[in-house]
């Protein structure tokens, strides 16, 4: 486990935690004007087999309430998924994820980290801004919600 003291906890997740992964990704993914790949279970089990990737849960109490799920390649790190379910948002837990993202991808040699979000993904977005991301680029029609094509902002972060 991995205490914070400014904010929620965090803690490492494996292989064994793929069906939870996939519960709080599907929980907080719900709104159907967010989109992206299926994260279900196999597809968490098949990320987390892959040398240089890593996840972790974020506590609400004691119970699981948000996610986050990177990959890191040599100097570049990214982050693959992000979320807290409805219930526990606002209450810092997407920051303590981000951190934690940050500080394991710097354990792994990273020293910048990337995101996609989408163009009008607010909540996200204010999130990134606040932990130091940057957009350095637009991928047009990148998502596809049930409002139709959305671009997807490419955010950096220098890391530390
Ligand atoms: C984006 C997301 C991960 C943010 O998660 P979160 O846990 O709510 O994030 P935080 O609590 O750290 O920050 C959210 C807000 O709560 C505020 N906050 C944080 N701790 C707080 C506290 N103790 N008391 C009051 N407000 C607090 C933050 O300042 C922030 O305010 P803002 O909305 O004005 O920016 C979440 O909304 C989510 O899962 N969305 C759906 C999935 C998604 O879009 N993922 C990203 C795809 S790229």
């Amino acid at each position: 486990m991995r205490p914070d003291p400014d904010g929620p906890r965090t803690v490492p997740a494996g292989l064994a935690h793929a069906p939870v992964l996939a519960a709080l990704h599907a929980l907080a993914f719900a709104d159907p004007d967010l989109s992206g790949p299926a994260w279900d279970e196999a597809a968490f089990a098949q990320l987390l087999m892959l040398p240089g990737t890593a996840a972790f849960l974020a506590l609400a109490g004691e119970e699981p309430a948000g996610l986050v799920l990177l990959r890191t390649a040599a100097d570049e790190a990214e982050i693959l998924t992000i979320g807290t379910i409805p219930a526990a948002r606002g209450r810092g837990i997407g920051l303590a994820l981000l951190r934690t993202a940050a500080a394991a991808a710097c354990d792994s040699g990273a020293q910048a980290m990337f995101l996609e979000v989408a163009a009008g993904n607010a909540p996200a977005q204010r999130l990134y801004a606040r932990s130091g991301f940057e957009t350095v680029g637009r991928r047009r029609g990148y998502y596809h919600t049930a409002a139709g094509p959305v671009d997807a902002l490419v955010l950096r972060r220098a890391l530390p």
